[in-house]
């Protein structure tokens, strides 16, 4: 199957802005960077949910889904942007956050709430350790748990995974790459790199099903994690993206080469690295741009340590994500930890 012929629904407004970031590339001495600014696509404050969700809520559409169900941290930006597009379809959304509820509503808890979100449900964090230690897994019950209440009162639920299906978010960032090459092709260019921050992995996954598609696999793919090991992360991938081929009955094809990075995570998800600090300034302060201190922060401090260790070099068009997570920055606890 073709990508184009796949059900998606229009939910941000794309293709998104790709910027040369000119005084930053001159500042580091090392290869011209571009910034896709998929932190300005267009719905609920943006980011890199929206291209997947445009697959994700075209299958509940199909599935004639009333309400969707999604999960996440407190501090969610997916939940955010799945709230925003149910509003957007007129669906009903109900979010299973894990962590315990503030007193006061910060970043983007408080925008689920502005968005009137119908259910939001708080569970025990707990690590995979303690869900395997226990034999349960307090979302996954809470998920389930809602969707029979939905069922018994004739509704219908489509759940959506933490991040989306990794299908979806291959499907949507290969869309993103196909953008890029197009860009670029406008000066006479090729991407060289695509570097982003990886969670769930789905937009890496995405990332090299679009150099394999649109480059011939010759643009290098680099995600910086966030959370998860490089092993976690490298065997995930390989699933994901295998999936990906069986779905759209690709093969054949040069595949693209698995490049993760576990050493900008520093004492965990979400917790500030001084070098994540550094970076965000340095955008700031060259480029007048903001980046988010949990995913896009740590995968530019990704970036220039790449950069200072020769891995990327002059001569190459190294394209780094934009992912957006704003609103993450004024979080309660981000504001406390983050001050200049
Ligand atoms: C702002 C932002 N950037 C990057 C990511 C990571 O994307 P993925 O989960 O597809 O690896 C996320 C995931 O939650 C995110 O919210």
């Amino acid at each position: 199957m073709q990508i184009g012929a796949v059900e998606r629904v229009r939910l941000g407004i794309f293709p998104t802005p790709l910027v040369e970031l000119k005084a930053l590339s001159d500042h580091l001495g090392g290869p011209r960077i571009f910034m896709k600014r998929d932190d300005l696509d267009g719905l609920g404050m943006g980011g890199n949910k929206l291209r997947k969700l445009e697959y994700a809520m075209a299958d509940a559409i199909e599935q004639g889904a009333t309400t969707v169900i999604t999960t996440g941290a407190v501090q969610s930006n997916h939940c955010r942007l799945t709230a925003a597009a149910a509003n957007k379809l007129g669906m009903n959304c109900q979010l299973v956050l894990s962590g315990e509820e503030p007193k006061i509503a910060t970043g983007n808890l408080l925008l689920d709430k502005i968005l009137g979100v119908k259910g939001i449900h708080y569970v025990s964090r707990l690590s995979q350790k303690e869900k395997d230690a226990s034999g349960h897994d307090p979302v996954e019950e809470k998920v389930a748990q809602i969707e029979e209440q939905l069922r018994s009162n004739g509704e219908v639920p489509y759940y959506i995974p933490n991040g989306c299906r990794s299908l979806h978010g291959a499907l949507g960032y290969a869309g993103c790459v196909r953008e890029v090459v197009e860009q670029l092709h406008d000066l006479n260019l090729a991407p060289d790199c695509f570097l982003s921050a990886c969670g769930s992995v789905s937009t890496q996954t995405g990332l090299m099903l679009g150099s394999e598609l649109y480059c011939q696999a010759q643009a290098k793919v680099i995600g910086i994690s966030v959370s998860r090991d490089k092993d976690y992360i490298t065997n995930k991938l390989k699933h994901s993206l295998a999936e990906a081929h069986d779905y759209l009955g690709l093969n054949g094809l040069s595949s693209a080469e698995i490049i993760a990075y576990d050493e900008y995570i520093g004492d965990g998800y979400g917790i500030p690295t001084p070098e994540m600090k550094e970076a965000l300034s340095l955008v700031a302060r060259k480029e007048g741009i903001f980046l988010d201190p949990v995913y896009t922060g740590k995968a530019m401090a990704g970036l220039i340590d790449l950069i200072k260790r020769g891995e990327l070099r002059k001569g190459e068009s190294v394209i780094f994500i934009h992912t957006g997570g704003l609103p993450g920055m004024f979080a309660e606890a981000q504001v406390a930890s983050l001050q200049f």
